[in-house]
């Protein structure tokens, strides 16, 4: 996720550019650049950090030019850096990008082999060199034959020295809006971008093409057939409007979720053959081999992931796990050796137990790997491999979709050595990549449920404590389910593995106590069950979570929840979502700050 901004008109771009980005970086924040058409030469201004940094480069010598873009990075391919922030220039262009190009490295090939020289690690650079080799002198129909062979996601502005009065920019599964002004005209990522500046917009739909002038906006498709868009006027103040509209980000970040599942997917999933792949490990046979336990070692939500990690670990990779508490495991002499796997998993990269843990894994031999959505970050520096989660942004403290996608990236990760040490078969791995691939369509099926969940949760915004109960690894997923519902609304909320109960806690169950139960697992499903029947005997309120097309639960719990059928692997992606909506919605009637909770912090950089 990164921002992306333009201006054409009579106005010195620079201003709207720079104003634009500040509203933007909330979609990345590890560097900041723009290009502006300064007499007819392309002046290119950026540095890595925050747009601060580009503010204070940029000082009293802002350029002069009346067209430009810009852009706010949130790294994917290539470390936070001045070389790899955007825009990118490659001869007369200047480009910025938002997204990932999937086939860059093929691309880069072919381009090298014909002498295009590139200065930095990013997919974007590929694309401007792409642009300059098929230019002939018609700046549309060059961008329209770059189009024809980038393959990936992205929203894209360009600039070209030879037609000052026009920017092109288009878009695939990435947001684009354009601002319609008197004598100037606006391109943004998002609309708080341009909403001091007009409210006369129109949203950018995948595949469109737009020629911006000072005068006009003209839409096509990649074949040349003009489009006509819908005028719309912007009515969100500008605080709704950087949340998309919704109330909150964690509203907002619940919502995103499929999409970040479907980045993190990319160029993983071979959806031809349905298999999986790590360009960034190239692990071999013999290297997994070597390799006799993992550790997983994390903090608050991300801990939680690797506890359902653990399961995925063990069931399809057969390799003997330990999942730690970071702070637990940085003191507590870990049998750690050279033979083992370190995986730390951290939204941020920062969390300060994770990384003194990861330093303590490599102190003590052994090979190291950090799941992290943030390139460049501590962690990711640190560690000896990468695997990245691509959530975009997490704005609101409490973890949701940069979770999923750690769930993601483990059962990704587990097909990957299941598959490279012969644990399981093709067959089995190929099943799941294709339930993996309906995952996006599920998750925004469940999230699409929110009313029924909203009324559901409006009852239990009033109870003191809530239970949340299941086996395996719906068992992990309510410890996470508890951990949400506590941190935002301040309600007490416990997790337990639904055989456990009877061993103590079944003490607390009476009469009116609300007690989740998620039963997807269907190897226990009936064990579960008969969990749900000895809490009901005790008169609780059951609210459960089952697979639509389960008829049984009806018969036990007070409430059910569905989500849609997938595998039971798959499972914890998808009971997740309502347990988020619940939190949120349970947190909304009590009246809490549901983006920053109380005592909390988004990343806890101190012991
Ligand atoms: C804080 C946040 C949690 C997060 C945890 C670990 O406590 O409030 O939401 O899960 O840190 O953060 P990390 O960035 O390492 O995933």
């Amino acid at each position: 996720m990164c921002g992306i901004v333009g201006y054409i008109g009579m106005h010195k771009a620079a201003d709207f550019l720079v104003d634009g980005l500040s509203k933007l970086e909330y979609r990345g924040y590890d560097s900041a650049g723009i290009a502006v058409l300064d007499k007819g030469k392309i002046r290119l201004d950026k540095c890595v950090g925050r747009l601060e940094n580009l503010k204070r480069k940029l000082g009293g010598n802002m350029p002069e030019g009346t067209v430009g873009i810009g852009h706010t990075r949130w790294a994917t391919h290539g470390r936070p850096s001045d070389l790899n922030a955007h825009p990118h220039v490659a001869g007369k262009f200047a480009v910025v990008h938002n997204g990932i190009i999937e086939n860059y490295l093929k691309l880069k090939e072919e381009l090298l082999a014909k002498g295009h020289k590139f200065i930095s690690e990013t997919d974007t650079e590929v694309v401007a060199h792409l642009l300059e080799d098929k230019y002939e002198g018609d700046f549309e129909e060059a961008v329209k034959q770059v189009l024809r062979v980038i393959r990936g996601s992205y929203s894209l502005a360009f600039m070209c020295e030879d037609e000052p009065d026009m920017i092109i920019c288009t878009k695939k599964d990435n947001p684009l809006v354009i601002g319609l002004g008197e004598g100037e005209n606006f391109i943004a990522s998002d609309i708080p971008a341009i909403i001091n500046e007009t409210r006369r917009t129109f949203i950018m739909s995948d595949g469109e093409i737009a020629t911006v002038t000072p005068d006009g906006v003209w839409v096509q498709d990649v074949n040349g057939v003009p489009i006509s868009k819908k005028v719309f006027i912007v009515n969100w103040n500008a605080e709704a409007a950087e949340k998309g509209g919704y109330d909150h980000f964690m509203l907002k970040e619940i919502n995103e979720q499929p999409k970040a599942i479907r980045d993190t997917m990319t160029g993983r999933i071979n959806a031809e053959d349905q298999t999986i792949h790590f360009p960034e490990l190239n692990w071999t046979e013999e290297e997994m081999a070597e390799i006799n336990k993992i550790f997983i070692v994390a903090c608050g939500t991300a801990y939680h992931a690797g506890i359902v990690g653990k399961y995925y670990l063990e069931q399809l990779a057969r390799i003997p796990v330990e999942v730690d508490i970071a702070s637990e495991f940085r003191y507590r002499s870990p049998l750690v050796d050279g033979n083992s796997l370190t995986i730390v998993i951290s939204q941020s990269g920062e969390t300060s137990d994770t990384l003194a843990a990861l330093r303590e894994a490599k102190r003590l031999g052994a090979r190291t790997l950090a799941v992290t959505n943030v390139v460049g970050s501590s962690i990711a520096r640190e560690a000896d491999q990468v695997v990245y989660t691509y959530a975009g942004p997490e704005i609101a403290v409490a973890s949701t979709k940069a979770y999923i996608t750690q769930l993601l990236a483990m059962l990704m990760l587990s097909i990957y050595i299941g598959r490279l040490s012969d644990t399981i078969d093709k067959k089995l791995a190929r099943y799941l990549v294709s339930c993996l691939l309906e995952l996006p369509k599920q998750v925004a099926q469940t999230l699409e449920n929110t009313k029924l969940i909203e009324a559901q949760t409006a009852h239990y915004a009033q109870c003191n404590d809530v239970f949340f109960l299941g086996r395996s690894l719906d068992y992990a997923v309510a410890l996470e389910g508890a951990l949400k519902l506590k941190e935002i609304s301040y309600i007490h909320a416990e997790a337990y593995a639904a055989g456990e109960l009877k061993h103590g806690t079944l003490a607390l169950i009476v009469e009116g106590v609300p007690v989740i139960i998620i039963a997807t697992q269907e190897d226990i499903y009936d064990k579960t069950v008969s969990n749900l029947q000895e809490v009901k005997a005790r008169e609780a309120e059951v609210l459960a979570i089952g697979f639509e097309g389960d008829t049984s639960l009806v018969n036990y719990a007070d409430q059910v929840i569905y989500i849609p059928k997938t595998d039971r692997y798959l499972a914890p992606l998808l009971t997740v979502v309502p347990l988020q909506l619940f939190a949120y919605y349970a947190a909304l009637a009590r009246g809490c700050d549901v983006d920053k909770p109380r005592n909390l912090a988004k990343s806890v950089t101190v012991e």
